[in-house]
C-alpha cells in the first residue's frame, strides 16, 4: 500500500480543493492498515464521514435481527434525511434547472437480485423506492417519470424538489453562469454514499444513493443507480461501491472491476488499488479520474483507495465505529499513465 504522509496529505488535500471536483472534506488523516483492525462481521463500510452514521444505524438494524437488505436501506435513509447533505437526497445540489434529480440502487448477494432508480425528484428516499423495484416487479431499474408515478402509486414520502437552501444557492449560480458562460466544466462537489454490508454469515448486501454532478445536464444520470459501476455484489466474492465522477467510473465498469480483482484472490484494498491503476493506465485522464472505491470480502476484509490524495471512508463492526483515510494513487506512485492512441 502506497504511504501516504500527513505532510503529502496536507499539500495534496490543498491541490485537491483547488483543482479537483471531488476530493476529502477533512484535514486530519488516518491511515491504519485495515489488515491490523480486526474487524469481525457483521461489518459494515461506507464512503465518506458522513457514513458513519449510516453504517450506526445498518448494525442496529443487524443486532436486533433486521435482514442484511434492511440494513442498507436504514443506513442509507440516514444521510438522505441530512438536510445538510448537499449530495445525498433532497438537501442535494439540484440539476442546472433547478430541480434535485436523485439516483439509488440496492442489491442483495443472496439471490443476486438488484433494484434502481433514476432522474427521480420529489420523494425524499429512493433507496427504499429501489428496494421497492427490486422486490416487486420483473424488472431492475425505473427511470425519471416512470420511477416517480411507481414511488406516488407506492405511497413513498414526498419531499420538495430542491430546498430553500440549495434553491437560492442555484439562484446565485444562474446568475454566475449568464455572467460568465465560458466558466462550464465547474461545477460542485458531490459526494455519493456507497454502503457495504457483510452479515455474520458471510452474506453480502450493497446500496448506494446520491444526488449526483450538481447542476447537471436535466437527465443526466450518473453511476450510483449502474449495477457494475457504482455498486457491485457477488455473494461468493464480496461487494465493492464508488464515489467520485461517475462519469468516469462508468466507463470503466469501476465496482465490478474491483469485485472481479477480489475473485482472483487480491485483498479488497489492493483489488481497490489495482483497479484505479488499470483505469488510469489506459484513461487519457490517467490519475485525475476523481474515482474512489470501498470494498469488503466475504472474509471480513475491508479496504479502500482513491485517486489523488484518497479520501476518507467510515468502518463500523461490533467493537468498533470510525472514519479512515484510504490511500490515493498519483503518477508520482506508479509514473506516467493515461494511455496515448486516439
Ligand atoms: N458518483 C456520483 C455521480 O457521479 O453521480
Amino acid at each position: 500500500m502506497p504511504a501516504v504522509t500527513r505532510r503529502q496529505f496536507v499539500s495534496r488535500s490543498a491541490l485537491a480543493v483547488t483543482g479537483a471536483s471531488v476530493g476529502p472534506r477533512l484535514a486530519a488523516a488516518t491511515q491504519p492498515d485495515p489488515a491490523e483492525l480486526q474487524a469481525r462481521p457483521p461489518l459494515i463500510i461506507s464512503t465518506w464521514p458522513f457514513g458513519k452514521p449510516a453504517n450506526d444505524a445498518a448494525l442496529a438494524v443487524l443486532l436486533r435481527g433486521g435482514s442484511g437488505l434492511d440494513a442498507v436501506e436504514q443506513g442509507i435513509r440516514v444521510t438522505e434525511s441530512d438536510p445538510d447533505n448537499a449530495s445525498v437526497g433532497l438537501g442535494g445540489i439540484p440539476n442546472a434547472d433547478g430541480v434535485v434529480q436523485l439516483d439509488a440502487c440496492i442489491m442483495s448477494g443472496p439471490g443476486h437480485r438488484a433494484g434502481s432508480v433514476a432522474a427521480v425528484s420529489g420523494f425524499r428516499h429512493p433507496i427504499s423506492i429501489a428496494r421497492r423495484v427490486m422486490e416487486t416487479t420483473r424488472h431492475v431499474m425505473l427511470v425519471g417519470e416512470g420511477a416517480e408515478a411507481f414511488a406516488a402509486e407506492a405511497g413513498f414520502e414526498r419531499g420538495p424538489r430542491v430546498s430553500p437552501k440549495q434553491k437560492a444557492a442555484w439562484q446565485r449560480w444562474k446568475k454566475e453562469q449568464a455572467a460568465q458562460a465560458k466558466a462550464a466544466g465547474k461545477h460542485p462537489n458531490h459526494d455519493t454514499i456507497a454502503l457495504l454490508v457483510l452479515r455474520a454469515d458471510g452474506a453480502v448486501f450493497g446500496g448506494c444513493s446520491t444526488s449526483g454532478w450538481g447542476y447537471k445536464i436535466p437527465g443526466r444520470v450518473g453511476d450510483s443507480p449502474i449495477l457494475g459501476s457504482g455498486l457491485y455484489v457477488d455473494d461468493e466474492v464480496g461487494a465493492a461501491g464508488a464515489t467520485g465522477v461517475g462519469e468516469n467510473v462508468m466507463r470503466h465498469c469501476g465496482s465490478f472491476l474491483v469485485v472481479e480483482l477480489m475473485r482472483q484472490g487480491l485483498h479488497p484494498q489492493e483489488a481497490c488499488l489495482e483497479a484505479i491503476r488499470r483505469m488510469a493506465r489506459k484513461d487519457p485522464l490517467g490519475f485525475n479520474l476523481s474515482v474512489n472505491f470501498i470494498a469488503l470480502d466475504r472474509q471480513g476484509r475491508f479496504g479502500a483507495a482513491g485517486t489523488g490524495t484518497g479520501f476518507q471512508y467510515a468502518v463500523t463492526c461490533e467493537s468498533f465505529s470510525r472514519v479512515l483515510q484510504s490511500p490515493g494513487l498519483t503518477s508520482a506512485d506508479i509514473g506516467p499513465v493515461g494511455g496515448n492512441r486516439k
